[in-house]
């Protein structure tokens, strides 16, 4: 009997491969960063090449460093960096273009001409999706009109498309000879190309957005077997889980009950609530987005807040201003005041996500006065990912008209004390952080595990969750009300001003 499952989660800044236990704890890890490609303000681009040979990279260190045998190895699933866009060519493997990372915000125009004709929440219905720069549909249509010879590549059936799932399990499964080209219901939900009722691509979509039919890949459910692994790193390995990262730690946290949610911080933030069966569509700029689906099973819905930008904004204090030398300086300079001396920092560094949608919003800081030094920036760069929070929060609780008791939460963030404990502060809710932070990767584990029989049922994975450390609010509500109105005046601040 196999000892474990591996996930492959192929993020926006790194790609790992962790092994987990039937327990669900990791057994080890491989991961190695990308390059992210800025070629203009605004675009953002990932090498295909680059990440293919790092995911077999990544899968041989995480087999090495344990001594684990391919045969020890139930199944692996894949979960990824959503609406990531990639095109290449189905005869030689070759790409047409860097992907198009979901951050990418060189389709603003496409979005604008698109809304003209029936506004921005034009296909809401259909796809629970605003128009947005953030979903594959346009990035592919951007494609299609700016490289040379692709759409006739396209039309030919020789140019496909894919997000990174779709794009590693095509070169996993043999790529060139005979590579399987799928996708699963929770990746397909971010293109703005399929339809969530049917869960199928829709036509009229793919008329509107002038996309050959041809270049889609099968959409499946995210857990059964779709081809096993033809190369050395994993020789046989079945692959039986394919989630969005985010899809996969509402898994991986074990959300499987309409009304739990979980909230990621990592380059971004996002924040899903199980909505059950039930497809409620947003008035209060959320999304609405598959959850998963298991084999054959109904597939459950989810609303989604997703925001740009979060350890993002820890990044570019380090990256771009050189404040701090490693991510996680950040909290000593951030504790050693008592709050943002009046400070606020919008990172609207690809326009505001939910619940805004404001393409044309920049960042901006906000409050400053001589009184504002260095920790305070540092605080507001934290405290900006716990307002954003709160935002889609209220968004949330008055879509599915809830009041939520506590939230899960998972990614790099969590490591954090002073920005968990003023996140439950803003929140008014505990905030509750399970032994095994790696949810993402969890997730995409256990849609694999459950499709080869590894574990029998939901029952299984819920024994694995449990409570690492909770952070009470302990904010007066005065305080509280004072610094939220604060946040909001600097959003309104940020919104138009890109022309
Ligand atoms: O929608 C984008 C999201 O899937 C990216 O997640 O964890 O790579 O920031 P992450």
């Amino acid at each position: 009997m196999s000892k474990y499952v591996a996930a492959i989660d192929q993020g926006t800044t790194s790609t790992r491969c962790i092994i987990f236990d039937r327990q669900g704890n990791i057994i080890s890890v491989g991961q190695k960063e990308h390059q992210q490609i800025y070629p203009q303000p605004g675009w953002v681009e990932h090498d295909l090449e680059e990440i293919r040979k790092n995911t077999l990279e990544v899968i041989a260190q995480a087999r090495i460093s344990a001594s684990i045998q391919a045969s020890d190895i139930a199944a692996v699933g894949i979960t990824n960096q959503r609406e990531t866009t990639a095109v290449w060519n189905r005869r030689t493997g070759k790409p047409y273009y860097n992907a198009l990372v979901w951050q990418d915000t060189r389709t603003g125009e496409l979005v604008s001409q698109f809304a003209q004709n029936g506004g921005q929440d034009r296909f809401r219905t259909k796809t629970g999706l605003p128009l947005a720069t953030y979903f594959s549909g346009l990035k592919l249509r951007w494609l299609l009109d700016n490289v040379a010879g692709l759409r006739e590549d396209a039309e030919r059936g020789d140019a496909i498309f894919g997000n990174m799932d779709t794009f590693l399990i095509w070169h996993l499964t043999g790529g060139a000879n005979g590579g399987t080209h799928v996708t699963d219901v929770t990746n397909a939900s971010r293109t703005q190309l399929m339809n969530l009722e049917t869960l199928q691509w829709d036509d009229e979509l793919l008329s509107i957005f002038e996309i050959p039919h041809s270049m889609l890949p099968a959409i499946k459910s995210s857990s059964e077997v779709y081809g096993n692994v033809v190369l050395d790193v994993l020789p046989n390995v079945p692959i039986a889980g394919d989630l969005g990262d985010q899809h996969a730690a509402l898994v991986g946290q074990t959300c499987f009950e309409p009304g739990q949610a979980k909230n990621t911080y990592g380059t971004g933030c996002f924040m899903l609530l199980n909505t059950g069966t039930e497809l409620k569509v947003s008035t209060q700029g959320l999304l609405t987005t598959v959850a998963y689906q298991f084999g054959n099973q109904p597939v459950c819905y989810a609303l989604e807040g997703s925001v740009a930008i979060a350890g993002a904004l820890v990044q570019w204090l380090r990256d771009n201003l050189g404040m701090i030398q490693k991510s996680s300086d950040v909290e000593e300079l951030a504790k050693a005041v008592e709050d943002n001396g009046g400070a606020y920092i919008v990172p609207a560094f690809s326009g505001l996500y939910a619940p805004y949608w404001k393409a044309d919003a920049r960042g901006v800081i906000a409050g400053l006065t001589r009184y504002v030094n260095k920790n305070h920036i540092a605080r507001a760069v934290l405290e900006a990912t716990a307002y954003q929070t709160l935002d889609v929060m209220e968004a949330m609780e008055r879509d599915a008209n809830i009041e939520l008791k506590s939230l899960r939460v998972d990614g790099g963030m969590v490591a954090n004390q002073t920005l968990m404990q003023f996140q439950a502060d803003m929140l008014s809710v505990p905030v509750v952080c399970p032994a095994v932070t790696e949810t993402t990767a969890l997730g995409a584990a256990y849609a694999a595990g459950l499709a080869v029989g590894y574990w029998k049922n939901f029952d299984d994975l819920r024994q694995n969750w449990g409570v690492a450390q909770t952070w009470n609010p302990q904010m007066t509500e005065d305080r509280r009300s004072k610094l939220y109105k604060g946040w909001k005046k600097a959003v309104e601040r940020s919104f138009a001003w890109e022309d």
